[in-house]
């Protein structure tokens, strides 16, 4: 086993690689927008970035729920925060905290030009008869979504756009499916709030030598 070798020593890059490797470095989660709409245009351009992610048997398995009115947005913050209320309450959190985190949650979504809601579907998926082939193609669908999450994500931020990826869509997918009425097989995995910058952000990363093993 072998550690990543010194930055000096690793390959070197085109220019063109350098640009898209700045871009990876450079995009972070933004969660505060500005109140400028986003075309449909550049709104299309990132989905179909998204869909230009690699998928397990090239299936797609991801869907997109775009919202660009304020009554869908508010009526799905409205009842995901309904439901965060009750489970937090259920955990015995101070009512303050709740308050606090509800009303986070709500500002996020409302604030927020565009929100996509990221499903995916099992439709075009294999079928297996046994569990646990079922629980990895399923595992599967989840990573190729996923992948066009961040396809979306590095889009959006290069086109000068910032974007968040929020999970509260995992905890409620039933609720989010009747609330927007989504078809049956849309499975609700987060969604991505969207619009141009209010804010900037700063954060680091564990060194890579933490993570990377080397086995040759
Ligand atoms: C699967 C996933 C779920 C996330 N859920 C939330 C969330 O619910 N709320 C939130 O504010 N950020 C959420 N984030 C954003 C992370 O907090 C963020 O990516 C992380 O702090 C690193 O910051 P960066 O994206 O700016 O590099 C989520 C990110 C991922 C990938």
């Amino acid at each position: 086993m072998q550690r990543l070798p010194p930055t000096g020593l690793r390959p070197p890059i085109s220019p063109a690689m350098n640009t898209f490797l700045s871009l990876l470095r450079s995009r972070r989660s933004i969660r505060r927008y500005r109140p400028e709409p986003v075309s449909q245009t550049l709104v299309q351009q990132i989905l179909e970035a998204a869909n230009w992610a690699p998928s397990a048997h090239n299936r797609q398995p991801w869907r997109f729920a775009v919202l660009r009115g304020q009554q869908p947005k508010d009526r799905l913050a409205t009842a995901m925060g309904r439901r965060l209320r009750a489970d937090l309450e259920a955990d015995g959190v101070p009512d303050s905290v709740i308050e606090k985190d509800v009303h986070r949650s709500y500002q996020r979504i409302t604030g927020a030009p565009i929100v996509i809601v990221i499903c995916l579907s099992m439709e075009d998926m294999d079928t297996y008869p046994d569990e646990r082939r079922r629980r990895n193609e399923w595992i599967m669908a989840t990573q190729s979504t996923a992948m066009a999450g961040q396809n979306l994500l590095l889009a959006a931020h290069s086109l000068g756009l910032g974007a968040c990826w929020m999970c509260a869509p995992l905890f409620v997918p039933e609720l989010v499916r009747e609330n927007l009425g989504l078809p049956g097989e849309w499975e609700p995995q987060g969604l991505v709030t969207l619009g141009y910058p209010a804010e900037t952000k700063i954060k680091t990363r564990h060194p890579l030598s933490e993570k990377v093993l080397f086995v040759d």
